[in-house]
């Protein structure tokens, strides 16, 4: 069922700061104090000095929100933190594309984390699988000693797995899986304590060495999917019909999924979306790229993340499948309050909801970059964000720098000496 709010907010990029704070303001039901984490970062000092260790201050980046969403039948603001110029308006204008063809369906796997604990010093390496077989029950419920309210919402260990490396130079090596359910939590923390907590009963057992004991961020149990088609007719331009576009994407998407070094270029394009969506909401996006790369790697070379293909109609189709380890509570969505306005602002209800919908972030930034890059090139967009930013860097008022770009951009001058030139002019006449 279609809920009645729409995202497609139309030229919410003409609209003033103030006025896209307001509309997000009512799209999600913002408090006042929301509202005021935008404006100061989300994070005190005193907080930040918590976090880590030796700070020293505090790093603030944009925050934006991509509009025109719809997921499963459910439209939705992204929030996305990012420097990088471009991608919020790409990541909408794909979404706008692939809304025209009935939005995207996304779904997701039951958010399973896979822990490894590496067994070594193996006397018989066929009886070390076969006892961790026989006492797979106690050995999920020695884990889940530690799982405190994760169990308590159904979640917890789950399964056992033994994969065997066979004669390798430190000799036998047996690798324990345990399969974790973590629920809306990205779980690493519950994961770790879980191994540390099972792996001296497990070494008991067995009468092997447990020597690491750590969550792998391959968690390729724990995959997201987001699939969507859009028309023929709503890719054309003045230059090239849809049917021609659709030709374009489809060398572009050919062309990543055979050549490594054009892969991670297409790969890194989904990630822009995908990783300011998991900034925003306080996630730990190093451990999400760390298994996207490795998924696009799953066959033995390192391949698309995506796959493209023109449907019976003529029309364009994609689909894209990553694992995606991410989590609605507990770590830095804790304590970041921008964290918690970006969740509040998306409205997910879910882990594996978030999961689903960066899916579908990742698809329709990929979408935007294929785009572009088959048709017009991608430099023309950057260059009006560019502009700005060297506005910006020349010391512009913050009045002057939107006409200072527009001059540059029309002059076909776009540097930075140029910019500094037109500050000094606009200085000089007031
Ligand atoms: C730039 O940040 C991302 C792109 O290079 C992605 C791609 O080439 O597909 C435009």
């Amino acid at each position: 069922m279609t809920r009645e709010r729409r995202s497609t907010i139309s030229g919410l990029y003409k609209r003033s700061l103030a006025e896209r704070q307001a509309i997000t303001r009512d799209w999600a039901d913002l408090s006042a104090k929301d509202l005021q984490s935008l404006e100061e970062g989300g994070l005190a000092l005193h907080e930040a000095d918590m976090m880590i260790e030796n700070v020293i201050g505090r790093y603030s980046l944009p925050f934006g929100v991509a509009t025109n969403f719809l997921i499963n039948d459910i439209d939705y603001l992204i929030p996305m933190v990012i420097e990088e110029p471009s991608v919020v308006a790409a990541c909408s204008f794909a979404a706008k594309l692939f809304r025209a063809g009935g939005g995207f369906q996304a779904s997701s796997d039951d958010p399973l984390m896979t822990g490894q604990i590496q067994l070594l010093d193996i006397k018989d390496r066929d009886r070390v699988v076969q006892i961790i077989e026989q006492h797979k029950a106690e050995i999920i419920d020695k884990a889940n000693e530690t799982a405190g309210s994760i169990k308590g919402r159904g979640g917890g260990a789950v399964d056992v797995r033994t994969r065997v490396f066979e004669n390798t130079s430190i000799g036998e090596m047996i690798v324990v899986h345990l399969l974790y359910d973590a629920r809306d939590a990205m779980g690493a923390n519950a994961v770790n304590t879980a191994l540390e907590h099972v792996s001296p009963f497990i070494e008991k057992i067995t009468g092997s060495r447990a020597n690491l004991r750590i969550l792998s961020n391959l968690s390729d149990n724990r995959r997201a999917w987001a699939e969507g088609s859009i028309p023929a007719s709503a890719l054309g331009n003045k230059y090239a019909s849809g049917p021609e576009v659709i030709d374009g994407i489809l060398e572009a998407a050919l062309f990543a999924e055979l050549d490594p070094y054009r892969a991670a270029t297409h790969n890194k394009g989904i990630m822009n979306g995908i990783d300011a969506l998991l900034i925003a909401t306080g996630n730990d996006w190093r451990a999400v790229e760390a298994g996207a790369h490795a998924y696009a790697a799953r066959d033995g070379r390192y391949s698309s993340l995506s796959r493209w293909w023109k449907d019976g109609g003529g029309d364009l189709r994609g689909r894209i499948e990553l694992p995606l380890a991410v989590g609605i509570v507990g770590g830095a969505t804790r304590v970041h309050r921008l964290a918690q306005t970006a969740l509040k602002i998306l409205g997910v209800q879910s882990a594996r909801q978030l999961a689903e919908v960066a899916a579908a972030v990742g698809l329709a930034q990929n979408l935007a970059a294929m785009r572009a890059l088959a048709t017009d090139g991608i430099q023309s967009g950057h260059m009006r964000m560019h502009a700005r930013q060297l506005a910006i860097a020349a010391g512009a008022h913050t009045e002057d720098v939107v006409a200072i770009a527009k001059q540059m951009k029309e002059e076909g001058e776009i540097r930075l000496e140029r910019a500094r030139e037109l500050v000094k002019q606009r200085k000089s006449r007031t």
